[in-house]
Formats: C-alpha cells, structure tokens, sequence
C-alpha cells in the first residue's frame, strides 16, 4: 500500500502547472483504435489510469508507444479479443473498449468496470444505446457480450446526461450505417475533446458541447494527431490549495471557462483571485472566508469532482455552509476524515452542513477514492502537525505528480510504500 505523508501549515507560493486531462485521456486512448493507422495523443498525463488503458491496448495486441506525455497507439495489427476482469476493474473508464470495439468489430466481449465506490454506477444507459443501434447485449456473471450484425444510426435519449453513455454510444455509432442523434447528451468539456479527436480522424460528429449530438456515420477513420485538453478537475484542485495555504500561488495550462462554477463560488466566498487567459492565480489566503452553499450537477454546473476538495475550503469559512450532491449517492467518504482532523461537519441525507472555521490538526486518515483523497491532501496540507493519507493508490489514478508538484510550491509531502 501507498501512504503520503504531510506536514501541515506551510505557506506555499509559485506555479503549479496543470497536466492533461484524465477524464479525456481515458475516452481518448480506447477511441484510438477506431482508425487502423496511427493516431498520437499529446499532452497525456503520467496516471496509473492512463497505464491500464495501455494495458489494455496491449492486450488487444496494439502497438503503444508511450514517451513523455505522448501515446502514439497503432492497431494494425490489433486482435479483437475478451478483456478479463484483472484488466477492466483496474478503473471506470475500461468501459469505453466497450463502445469503441462495437464500432469497429460490432463485437465486444469484456467485464463490468472498476472505479471509485462512490455510487452504484450502473451502465444500463451505455447498454441501452448499444442496442438502440441494433447490438444485443448478453450479461453473465459481469461478463458482458455486446455484437451486432450490422450497426445502424437511431434516435437516442438519455434518462440522464452520463458523461460515459454519451462518449460511449459516441464511439459505437462513428461507424455505423446513417445517421445517430443523442438527445439529452452530456456537455462536459471532455466530450466535445473527445468528438474533435474522432472529427480530426474523420468522424462526422456535430452538437459536441450541447445537449443534441449529431454523428453521421463515416466507414474510415484515418490517421491524426490530437492535444489533450487541459484538466479542469487538477485545476481546480490546486486552486482551491491554493485558497487554503497560498500566496502568489500561480496555477498555469488552465482553460478558466470550464471551471466558470467554481471560480464564481470562490469569488463569492472571498478568495482573492486573478483570473488570466490560461492561469488562475491565488494572490494571497483571505482569513475571513463567507461561508456558501453548493449543490453539484452536470456541466457547466458544479462538478461533483470538485465537491469533495471544496468541502475542505468550507471548513475555513465563518459560518454555515452547505454541500449537496445530486450525481453520486456515495460521495461523503471524506468527511468523517475531515472530522478527524477537527472540521465540524453534519450530513443528512445528500446534504452535508459544515460550520467554520475550524482549525485544522494532523490525523491518520484514508484516501477512499480518488477525489476524497484529493480532499485529504488539501486539508493536510493547511493541518497543523502530520497527516498521513493511507490508500494513497487512489490519488495517483488521477494526479499526475502530485509529490513533485506540491514540494516545488514548498509542501513537506512524502509519499511512501509500506
Ligand atoms: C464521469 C467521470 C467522473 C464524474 C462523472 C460525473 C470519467 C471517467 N468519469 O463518470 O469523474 O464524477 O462523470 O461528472 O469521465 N448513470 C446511470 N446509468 C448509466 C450511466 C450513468 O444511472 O448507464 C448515472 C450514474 O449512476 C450517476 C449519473 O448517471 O448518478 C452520472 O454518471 P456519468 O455521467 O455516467 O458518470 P461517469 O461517466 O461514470
């Protein structure tokens, strides 16, 4: 097991520069292998979960190239066969070889995904599209089988705007015969990153970013060259660090209008911000924070991935405020830890009341997923004394060097095995 070690209360100043996205890298790597010649994916961020999906890649027997923030992925040589559950519980997003499998072999053979337990997470709308294009889909024991004869475009609604179902059904019908329309598609910045790079292959996909996604159905993917957005999860993770311990804390490669709902609930809060073309910078920690409310929803509302490491700022702000998580029935893990470590949080329901401030003093703690670990680095490192965060594994399925990055703002961060 991993553990970080943390020794609270420093000051931290300068830059911290924001990696790839993982939510698009993970759609983008499995779409890949929709074209038969060679696609290169820039600015990929060194994750474990980058690292399973190119395991998977192996397994399929595509040719991975991987270097310093750049995949170059070539199936030519690639074999259709069954992904085994060692490969797909590794993270969520192994689901995608799903749609992108059934677009290119109209068969996919693979077991339910892994991920964070922070919901019941099922994948019926993912399924339900599939067959709306004209794939049956057969279920034993997690194993899933979906195959068609020949895929065709159809008329889709989505019950709820799922960031997966709507990448997925995507990769599924960019070949198909005629036209797909998805209706109630999720807008999410990494889905329309997602369609450019299937665009830039060839695809004909229109509506990314709105809630009606249009693809017409092309029979040859080409070769391309696709950046990775930048992402607005890692973003806003250290822009609320920085709300917490930082002056002149300088966070760079941002596309501020993806995380227009967060930058609004800080300003409102108080946190002194300067808010560039590309960067976001903390000027210095305000001391007298105004408590708020905050309820999560789809985008271009408040991400539920930034739900847990805001709560941690919460707890620096006079007064009561609220969190309410509306995507994930699961996503309070982190605040009987945040308790340990001295915040004064209730949760009834979906909705947590935290009052502040509260100081904050080291504890032994647990990262029980990626983004409550995430949580947990933030208030170590505004805690006075030692945290340490056991599960650590969690965190780096998602930060790309977190360590390094931390200590070059003056952290006191160690991560270890034990
Ligand atoms: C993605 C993100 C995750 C983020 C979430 C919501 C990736 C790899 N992960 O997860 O970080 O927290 O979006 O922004 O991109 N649902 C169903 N049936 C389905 C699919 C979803 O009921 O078939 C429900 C889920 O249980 C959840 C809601 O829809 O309540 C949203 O889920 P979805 O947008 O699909 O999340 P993911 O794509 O899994």
């Amino acid at each position: 097991m991993k553990i970080i070690e943390i020794e609270g209360n420093r000051n931290l100043t300068g830059q911290v520069r924001i990696s790839g996205a993982k939510n698009a890298t993970v759609a983008l790597i499995p779409a890949a292998i929709l074209t038969d010649e060679e696609a290169t994916i820039c600015n990929v961020p060194e994750i474990t979960d980058t690292t399973a999906l190119c395991d998977i890649l192996e397994l399929l027997k595509v040719k991975v190239n991987r270097s310093t923030e750049s995949v170059v992925i070539n199936p030519q040589t690639m074999e259709n066969v069954e992904i085994g559950e060692e490969y797909s519980k590794k993270l969520r997003a192994s689901y995608y070889f799903m749609g992108a499998l059934l677009g290119k072999y109209k068969k996919a053979v693979m077991y339910f995904p892994g991920g964070c337990s922070i919901g019941a997470r099922p994948i019926d709308l993912h399924l339900k599209g599939f067959e709306a294009l004209g794939a049956t889909v057969t279920n034993e024991d997690n194993k899933y089988i979906v195959e068609a004869e020949e895929l065709k475009g159809a008329n889709i609604y989505l019950d709820i705007a799922s960031v997966g179902a709507t990448i997925n059904i995507m990769l599924a019908a960019v070949k198909a015969k005629g036209k797909t329309v998805i209706d109630n598609a999720a807008k999410e910045p990494e889905i329309v990153n997602v369609a450019t790079f299937l665009n830039n292959m060839g695809a004909k996909i229109s509506g990314a970013g709105t809630s009606t996604i249009t693809i017409q159905g092309v029979e040859k993917l080409h070769k391309c060259f696709h950046e990775v957005i930048p992402d607005r999860i890692e973003a806003g993770t250290y822009i609320i660090i920085g709300a917490l311990c930082g002056t002149d804390f300088k966070v760079d490669n941002v596309i501020p209008e993806h995380i227009d709902s967060l930058l609004s609930k800080l300003k409102e809060m108080g946190v002194n911000l300067e808010i560039g073309t590309d960067y976001v910078n903390v000027i210095n920690r305000n001391e007298k924070l105004k408590a708020t409310n905050i309820k999560t929803a789809v985008y271009p509302g408040f991400a539920t991935d930034l739900q847990q490491p805001f709560t941690v700022l919460l707890t620096q702000a006079t007064g009561k405020s609220k969190v309410t998580e509306t995507i994930w029935e699961n996503r309070f893990m982190h605040i009987p830890y945040l308790r340990e470590l001295g915040a004064n949080i209730e949760i009834k329901n979906q909705t947590a009341t935290i009052m502040g401030p509260t100081k904050l003093k080291g504890a032994e703690v647990v990262a029980t997923d990626l983004r409550a670990g995430a949580a947990m680095v933030a208030a170590a490192l505004l805690a006075e004394g030692k945290t340490t965060i056991t599960n650590a594994e969690h965190i780096l399925r998602g930060y790309e060097q977190l360590v390094e990055k931390l200590t070059a703002v003056g952290a006191k961060i160690a991560i270890k095995e034990i």
